[in-house]
């Protein structure tokens, strides 16, 4: 079987380059996107996330303020804080790092920020319109992956879906986009009986489980789309995803390789959320 290797690499560079003239004509008629992120404590998986996040906004020209809080600020403080950002009318997007020191109810902080500059997509507003088929800030993985699909001209429209994870972030809300887009979704989890029973039906197959290659040969009919948003670091420093990549590559029709598949787009549509923001807010 010849297959296709979505590579999230590519896509994302066009999109960003794309996206990047787009700021250029927004600041023509004096609209600035600003992107404004708080990371609380000093997680360094968390660190190394935002800072990326920081690069990339600035390399198409969205400014970005990054606030370093330390580990034992309040959950008042914080809110405060948020509030402001809602009110100033040159901040379009905020987003706050997770996770969250434990002392830190995290629904009360992600409830505090304005739906209007949710570019997470993770305020209940937006995840409720999402599910009723509003127009929503939708996450930035999710939105990824349905952009990935499209960019490869992989329609979801009849198919059978399958998601295997059920996070708010990942799985629910791609399973819902996906539904919107009128295909028959199956939502499979850690108690699911029998993964395989089910993953073996899907024609378009999405794996966000973090569990390094449980997706084997055995899992996929042949033809399959499959997206893997697994992202494991080994002892030995090599990254893999959900998929056994090597065994699929020539059974099934697409895949998305881990590095260089999904990832890349996660923070371009936190770009692309971004200037949607501004131009929302203008
Ligand atoms: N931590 C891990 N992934 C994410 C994300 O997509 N957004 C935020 N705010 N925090 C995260």
């Amino acid at each position: 079987m010849s297959t296709t290797i979505m590579y999230g690499n590519v896509v994302a560079d066009q999109i960003r380059s794309n996206l990047k003239t787009e700021v250029e004509q927004l600041k023509e008629k004096a609209i600035f996107p600003r992107l404004v992120v708080v990371i609380i404590g000093n997680n360094q998986a968390s660190s190394t996330y935002v800072r990326i996040k920081k690069k990339a906004a600035e390399k198409i020209g969205i400014s970005s303020a990054v606030y370093e809080l330390e580990e034992d600020t309040s959950e008042d403080y914080l809110i405060n804080l948020i509030k402001q950002f809602n009110e100033d009318l040159n901040t379009h997007g905020i987003l706050i790092q997770l996770p969250l020191p434990k002392h830190i109810n995290e629904k009360r902080v992600l409830e505090s920020i304005s739906p209007d500059k949710d570019v997470d997509g993770f305020h209940p507003i937006n995840v409720g319109r999402l599910s009723i088929g509003q127009r929503a800030f939708l996450p930035c993985t999710p939105l990824g992956i349905i952009k990935l699909l499209d960019y490869y001209g992989v329609s979801a429209q009849g198919k059978h879906v399958v998601v295997v994870g059920r996070s708010n972030i990942v799985g629910k809300p791609v399973g819902q986009m996906l539904l919107n887009q009128h295909a028959t979704v199956t939502y499979c989890h850690s108690r699911t009986k029998n993964l395989f029973d089910y993953t073996k039906q899907a024609d378009l197959l999405i794996v966000a489980v973090g569990q390094a290659h449980l997706i084997t040969k055995e899992a996929v009919k042949e033809g399959a789309v499959v997206v893997d948003v697994g992202n494991t670091f080994l002892e030995d420093g090599k990254v893999v995803g959900d998929v056994a990549f090597d065994e699929l590559k020539d059974v099934v029709s697409h895949i998305t390789p881990v590095p260089k598949g999904v990832g890349p787009m996660t923070i371009t549509m936190l770009l692309h959320n971004t200037i949607e923001a501004a131009k929302r807010l203008n």
